[in-house]
């Protein structure tokens, strides 16, 4: 549920024309909806209210600091991956103390402002990383709380590239190892380990997965327990996936009172860290059509939205909605929706019906809202969309467009 919508045969940002938005602001352009993250926010937290629990957005979906900063208002604590979204959760005014710090590569100088910051846990992910964090913690006078990982081996059916708790991948620790991590935990006087964490893959469509892994964690839990050592926390990770195109992934109710019936009366706080199901359908790329062409094979729309704007077509094989901005009931024709990059994997969509359209009209892209501005790049050196958060009539330019001179800013001589 979005509060993109139709009304009077054209769309609207809540309540702003979008063609309004993409006169004053150009494109391509990103659009947020800020009703549309708070009842999503909502939705998904509201579902855990039984249980101890704290959801902590996963800002490499959206790392606006705008965004952040709206959804910290309402409660929500952060999970990061570097020192950059570190740096963008504190200056959102985030509570360290409701902080997870996730990834498999965390530098010497990300781990010393994580303990610099006194964040809540780091969810460590190899043996390594956990010695150097006790050293670190040692170092600087410190006691670093954390998490193990835990790989639990399970499919959790969704793209390869994006299933992370499968023993080939690169993520988490092997359940065995763990156990004798935790149990060794005492002789690293710098770590105190206080949670289990784990998180098998994103754009999930089924509980199954959730719960095959939930069901070993809990296990392990038992053990970890009948063997003395007490955990405060569990972390299940994000991964809810959204609607697309056909997918009917499970409402957060419904995953809520799922994870709830299993977790009730056991004392253990919950932490999640949910990214796509809160901010990816909360947001569109408004892109114009710059040329159409049509060649022997193919009837191409040629957009200014390009796979530097949006890469998940290209990378992952993404389905994204396209429609127009201004639907005028025309037939329907097959097209490729592609951008100016030079290549050929430089496309938002293939083989798409859509209405026939012409040069100079808008369309939108929707559920953008996740890993969409976020993987962004100035390939081609294409400088980096605007984007807008929209509240009710009002718009906020939360990112101004990138600029000619924001390409080279950085490549200047002192
Ligand atoms: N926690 C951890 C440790 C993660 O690695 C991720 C996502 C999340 C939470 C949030 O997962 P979500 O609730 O958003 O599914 N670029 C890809 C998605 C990559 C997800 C990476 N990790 C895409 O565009 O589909």
């Amino acid at each position: 549920m979005h509060f993109f919508e139709y009304r009077e045969n054209q769309l609207f940002a809540e309540q702003v024309p979008v063609t309004t938005l993409a006169k004053e602001y150009g494109t391509p352009l990103y659009v947020y909806s800020a009703k549309t993250l708070k009842r999503h926010f909502n939705a998904y937290d509201s579902a855990f209210s039984e249980l101890n629990h704290m959801t902590c957005y996963s800002v490499k979906a959206n790392s606006n600091i705008h965004v952040l900063k709206l959804l910290g208002s309402m409660g929500a604590g952060m999970d990061i991956v570097s020192g950059g979204e570190l740096y963008r959760a504190l200056k959102a005014g985030i509570s360290p103390q409701k902080i997870v710090y996730s990834g498999v590569g965390k530098r010497p100088e990300e781990i010393a402002q994580a303990l610099e910051a006194d964040i809540l846990m780091f969810n460590v992910e190899s043996v390594q990383e956990l010695e150097r964090i006790n050293d670190m913690a040692l170092r600087m006078g410190k006691v670093a709380r954390i998490s193990l990982r835990i790989n639990p081996d399970v499919d959790p059916k969704t793209h390869p590239y994006i299933s992370t708790g499968m023993e080939k991948n690169k993520f988490g620790i092997d359940m065995k190892t763990s156990f004798s991590l935790y149990k060794k935990a005492k002789d690293f006087s710098g770590i105190q380990p206080i949670g289990i964490d784990c998180h098998i893959g994103s754009q999930l469509t089924t509980v199954e997965p959730f719960l095959e892994a939930l069901d070993k964690i809990l296990e392990f839990y038992n053990e970890l327990c009948s063997w003395g050592l007490c955990i405060e926390y569990l972390d299940l990770g994000g991964g809810l996936g959204i609607t697309y195109e056909e997918e009917k992934p499970p409402h957060p109710k419904e995953f809520g009172e799922l994870l709830t019936s299993r977790l009730k009366g056991i004392p253990l706080k919950l932490i999640l860290e949910p990214g796509r199901s809160i901010a990816g359908n909360a947001g569109i790329l408004v892109t114009e059509v710059i040329y159409t062409k049509d060649t022997p094979s193919k009837h191409f729309l040629i957009v200014d939205a390009a796979m530097n704007d949006l890469v998940r077509p290209s990378l992952y094989g993404s389905y994204h909605r396209i429609a127009e901005v201004l639907p005028q009931g025309r037939p329907l024709q097959s097209y490729d929706i592609v951008g100016p990059i030079c290549e050929s994997g430089d496309f938002l969509a293939r083989d798409r019906e859509l209405a026939q359209c012409e040069s100079g009209e808008l369309l939108a892209c929707f559920s953008a809202g996740a890993y969409g501005f976020t993987m962004s790049s100035n390939y081609n050196s294409r400088p980096r969309a605007c984007e807008l958060l929209v509240d009710g009539a009002n718009v906020h330019c939360i990112r101004r467009r990138e600029s000619y001179q924001d390409l080279i800013a950085l490549e200047e001589k002192e």
